[in-house]
């Protein structure tokens, strides 16, 4: 496995890039504004292709670098189902995986620093994000934070994994770098209490200042999403109410992007196709399945996604390939049930 821990010195924040080989997909934590450049470098020179940008929650102390890698390499970007962002391309709750090639995230809903906070489980090794983080744990005083619920993530879930798990926060502000769950559970100064209420107590006595980053990189993190306006200003997307009139139409193949977990929770459209938005490059190229759809002229291949942004994307692409029919659901499925279309 390709595992590299990246620091930015601004904001203390760790980022961590993982692959499962050289050559293959590649998948990035926390990654930060100020420091894409160098990701994508890396990233060149490890030869990886990235396919997943994940924020651990809605971040107060940096502006994250979710959008410009989603920008600059089509990506996907995945927060939790109660980040108060515009659009990301996908969203994850508790039992969720986040999969790429090799690698799978066990999605751990770890609330009380922010009501977004979530962890990701690989195997021997946990990304805690600010909940816990080395001989510390994440303040709770904004952004909906909740020390209850931070007690209960730490207590009921994070330190209920194996011991030797090695902890890896999303910052550290004396350059610590790795942990464990033991070692936290011994040594964690914040975890030395006797019930909720003492933590409870514990974290309302903290006397913060507030980040200094804070009233610029919280309204920024909450405007992450794809300008899907672009698209439609040039009459490739579908508004879901325009949209509906597609249903039964022959030329018209709706193209359902997202992956199959989120078709099982969230539902579908009567008689779409599925193409994984992973799966888009190999469909548009020469030969490709989407070659074999757009044969019949007149064909409009009409995508959608969970938000609008990975099929905002993937008409990008299939326009840039010669698919003059692309088109999208403007604000994917979540727009679609909000317009009352029906579902298969
Ligand atoms: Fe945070």
């Amino acid at each position: 496995m390709i595992f590299r821990q990246l620091f930015e010195p601004v904001s203390a924040t760790y980022s961590y890039l993982l692959a499962s080989r050289p050559g293959g997909e590649a998948l990035i934590i926390d990654p930060v504004l100020e420091k894409v450049e160098r990701y994508l470098a890396l990233m060149r020179e490890l030869d990886l292709r990235l396919v997943k940008a994940v924020d651990t929650h809605l971040h107060a102390d940096h502006v994250t670098g979710l959008g410009a890698l989603r920008d600059h390499t089509r990506c996907i970007t995945v927060m939790g189902e109660q980040s108060k962002v515009d659009v990301v391309s996908m969203r994850v709750g508790e039992g969720d995986t986040i999969d790429i090639e090799g690698i799978s995230l066990d999605v751990l809903y770890t609330p009380g620093h922010t009501d977004d906070s979530y962890s990701y489980l690989l195997g021997d090794r946990v990304f805690t994000g600010d909940t816990l983080l080395i001989r510390g744990t994440g303040r709770c005083d904004f952004q909906n934070g909740d020390a209850r619920a931070q007690y209960d993530s730490l207590f009921n879930k994070l330190l209920k994994l194996p011991d030797q798990t090695l902890v890896y926060p999303a910052h550290d502000y004396k350059g610590d770098t790795v942990s464990t769950i033991a070692e936290e559970r011994a040594h964690n100064p914040r975890l030395q209490v006797k019930s909720v209420d003492e933590y409870v107590d514990l974290m309302a006595n903290l006397k913060l200042s507030n980040p200094k980053m804070m009233d610029v990189a919280v309204p920024a993190n909450m405007h992450q999403g794809l300008a899907q306006a672009s698209i439609a200003a040039r009459g490739w997307a579908f508004s879901p109410e325009a949209a509906k009139a597609l249903l039964g139409k022959p030329e018209a193949v709706l193209i359902d992007l997202r992956e199959k977990r989120e078709r099982e929770r969230h539902g579908e459209l009567p008689g779409a196709v599925h193409l994984s938005y992973h799966d888009l490059p190999e469909a548009v190229a020469r030969g490709g399945a989407l070659h074999l759809l757009d044969a019949v002229p007149g064909k409009l291949l009409v995508f959608y996604c969970a938000f609008g942004e990975r099929s905002a994307m993937a008409v990008q692409a299939a326009q840039d390939a010669g698919f003059a029919g692309a088109r999208h659901i403007e604000g994917g499925i979540a727009a679609w049930k909000a317009a009352g279309g029906a579902m298969a």
